[in-house]
């Protein structure tokens, strides 16, 4: 999210979304009914979506939308049949919080309640909530600001920290936003670190990581920056790892140390930073390029591909964030939208740099067809924030072909949806031959529904099925060519 209007939009009487904050603390293992149409033949695999399942402990709220713990859902979809199934992740906060019905761990944006005395020296905890891959025989659950947990794909029971063995080091970070590497099957991930202590104190960097198919670790890289930035996503091509360097720094890491103020209460969008592009090449995990360009911030990244010398980058851009306000406001946030979609070209020889806007329509959480990841993508997809005289959370999706053709799809007042998850038909190589997997919030009834479009016609669901409860607003998906749970093997 990379933008807010704090202006009132209601003219309807929708309910707006806030709904769907609300727990989901039991864990649930069922098949689910089609309300609607039917699930096509071809749709066979695992979708799994992770996001703060809780956003309370008791009746005291996290202070942050990124603070409630990990929850991974899972649609197990086969032969027509849909099963869903979820589970927290058991992280060490998880079951303290759990057993003690309190908040025991800061967040990005949350204290523990007691003031400084209780937060001093006490490091963020890891929800392990934000998105998950399975890679090299793991399912992971990813938060960038610790390392992963994994989860067992058949049972959903959490194994524990994952450390690639030993690789990942205790003082490490690792995004929540790795990529597939298309053309080898690699896994490509980063984390903000340091590569040693200069005159001006920690030499900060982009720590960079290779895990090639089979799951073991093989490379490491490091990209310097000059300051501290909110770092959360990168693009993948098939010869560079692109860093977009934004404009929104971490503030006064010293006071978070100390304990007298969040993270997230830190984060300044700085008009006098510029966004700095950074190409790192895959090969010898070396800088090759570095362009600087006004102030921004991208959040989330599409697909990324070489046309020549030229580096093809979708990418969600915002000159500002003021959604970080209500983030952490979330129980009272009034409209959320997104960045604007740019479709950048960046030459890798020169470093020329274009970009043309996709839409005026507000958008973030990028997907594609991972089919085609690093090479030319037909479609790609994004959430929007569409102003329908309710809650402008996001309420709907819309794809944009290569050629620049736009088609929107815009939920009806009160019915909330997130990032558009794009499933690949199981008998097809072309990228538009694919589903779209929609988790949409009904707030008149306060449950949510797992909803099927294709992907080369967004108008109209093929199929809705509804679950028996809510799902809270999550962050993103993954999508697995197979049946990974045994709850939904047949
Ligand atoms: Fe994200």
């Amino acid at each position: 999210m990379t933008a807010v209007d704090d202006a009132p939009i209601q003219t309807t009487d929708a309910p707006t979304m806030h709904g769907a904050l609300a727990n989901l603390d039991e864990e649930f293992s069922y098949w689910l009914d089609t309300a609607h149409g039917e699930v096509p033949a071809n749709l066979r695999g695992t979708f799994i979506r992770n996001g703060p399942g809780r956003q309370r402990i008791g009746d005291t709220p996290y202070g942050h939308w990124f603070d409630g713990c990990g929850m991974l859902s899972v649609f197990s979809i086969a032969e027509g049949k849909v099963h869903f199934a979820n589970r927290y992740v058991r992280t060490p906060k998880y079951v303290k919080e759990t057993a003690t019905q309190q908040i025991q761990y800061r967040g990005f944006g949350t204290q523990i309640p007691g003031g400084l005395r209780k937060n001093i020296g006490r490091m963020p905890g890891n929800p392990a909530n934000t998105n998950s891959v399975y890679h090299g025989g793991k399912l992971l659950a990813l938060y960038e600001g610790g390392r992963p947990f994994e989860v067992d794909a058949a049972t959903l029971e959490t194994v524990g920290e994952y450390t690639y063995d030993g690789e990942l080091k205790k003082s490490n970070v690792f995004s929540a936003h790795g990529h597939v590497h298309g053309p080898t099957g690699d896994w490509i991930n980063f984390g903000t670190g340091s590569m040693g202590v200069g005159l001006k104190g920690p030499k900060l960097c982009f720590n960079i990581f290779r895990i090639k198919k089979a799951g073991t670790m093989v490379a490491k890289g490091q990209l310097p920056v000059q300051h501290f930035p909110f770092a959360h996503d990168y693009a993948l091509s098939g010869k560079y790892a692109i860093f977009f360097i934004n404009s929104i720094t971490m503030g006064a890491v010293g006071k978070v140390m100390f304990g007298s103020q969040s993270i997230g209460e830190g984060v300044r969008f700085d008009d006098d930073i510029p966004m700095t592009i950074a190409l790192v090449d895959l090969d010898t995990m070396q800088e090759v390029r570095r362009i600087e360009t006004d102030p921004g911030a991208i959040i989330h990244f599409g697909n990324a591909y070489e046309d020549g010398d030229e580096v093809v980058v979708d990418a969600m851009f915002s000159d500002e964030f003021e959604a970080n306000e209500a983030l952490s406001d979330i129980f009272n946030a009034k409209a959320l939208k997104g960045g604007e979609w740019r479709r950048y070209r960046i030459n890798a020889a020169t470093g020329a740099l274009s970009f043309e806007v996709m839409t005026d329509v507000n958008s973030e959480f990028p997907t594609f067809n991972q089919h085609k990841a690093c090479q030319e993508n037909e479609y790609t997809f994004a959430a929007a924030s569409v102003e329908n005289g309710a809650d402008s959370f996001f309420n709907g999706f819309h794809r944009a072909d290569r050629a620049g053709n736009v088609q929107l799809h815009t939920l009806d007042p009160g019915f909330y949806g997130s990032e558009p998850l794009v499933a690949p038909a199981s008998d097809s190589a072309d990228d538009r031959d694919a589903y779209i997997l929609e988790v949409v919030y009904d707030a008149f009834t306060h449950t949510s529904s797992l909803v099927i479009f294709r992907a080369d016609d967004i108008s109209e669901p093929v199929a809705s099925l509804p679950l028996r409860h809510h799902l809270p607003h999550q962050f993103h998906g993954y999508w697995h060519d197979d049946i990974l749970l045994n709850a939904a093997r047949v």
